[in-house]
């Protein structure tokens, strides 16, 4: 299946948006759509490895999503415990393919079994380096990227740091990504013409894909179709030409 596509981004990124959408269209509770989107998330994932994507991070749950109804909360938990006692029992299959999973976002405030959880499959993980897979829960950008200056204030206040050695590589280095290539690609479904506090620091040279299909109906040759206009964008970094 490689080759398929002229240029293969090495770090897509995707904001499973729409869930609500599809389940109130369908007269479904909004924890029917999350529940869809969940195994389309598994889907999409599987399909990365296959085409041979490096990197890819899926936004499951930002900081702002407490704001939502318990209910709903709740819900996207268990979907996300669910995930993780699979990829606990299902390990092998994953050392199989050389898969590191790591979860980005803040563990403060999550609940405890889904951090152990989560500890547990970043550990059992950790050697591998085929594809990498970051799921990012109870994430916001900005607080990540004030999380890495405080530790360089720190660094400061100790004596280990010099102000001016301070510089975008030490930034970078302090962010849940650190040692990860920036997102090549973002694709948003549903429509929304918005980033909503994802990689704010990482996006700074990342294309981006707005569909309109909601992410419940989210498939394979959806992705393609983002990959081919990605293949035709000119990517100039900020040079002229
Ligand atoms: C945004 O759609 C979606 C979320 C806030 C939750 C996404 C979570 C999952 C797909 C499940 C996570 C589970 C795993 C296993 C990673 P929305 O509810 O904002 O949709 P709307 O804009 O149509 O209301």
């Amino acid at each position: 299946m490689e080759n398929k596509f002229a240029v293969l981004p090495r770090h897509i990124a995707i904001i499973m948006d729409g869930n609500g959408r599809w389940a109130k269209q369908r007269g479904l509770k909004r924890y029917e759509g999350h529940k869809v989107g969940a195994e389309v998330f598994r889907t999409i994932t599987q399909y990365c490895i296959d085409i041979g994507i490096k990197h890819v991070t899926f936004y499951a749950f930002s900081t702002e999503n407490w704001k939502r109804s318990k209910v709903e909360v709740a819900a996207i938990m268990t979907l996300l415990r669910q995930y993780l006692e699979e990829m606990r029992i299902r390990f092998a299959e994953n050392e199989e393919l050389g898969c590191r999973i790591r979860f980005i976002g803040s563990r403060a405030g999550m609940p405890k079994d889904i951090v152990k959880l989560m500890d547990t499959v970043e550990k059992r993980s950790a050697d591998k380096d085929k594809v990498f897979i970051n799921i990012a829960v109870n994430y916001g950008g900005r607080a990540e990227i004030t999380e890495s200056v405080k530790e360089i204030a720190r660094g400061i206040k100790r004596g280990d740091i010099d102000i001016d050695d301070i510089d975008e590589e030490m930034i970078g280095a302090r962010l849940y990504t650190a040692g990860q290539p920036d997102p090549d690609l973002i694709i948003r479904p549903s429509g929304e013409y918005r980033l909503s506090n994802f990689l704010l620091w990482q996006s700074a040279y990342s294309e981006f894909y707005i569909d309109d299909v909601l992410w419940p109906d989210y498939t394979p040759q959806d992705l393609d179709r983002a990959i081919e206009a990605y293949g035709k964008r000119d990517r100039r970094f900020g040079n002229a030409q």
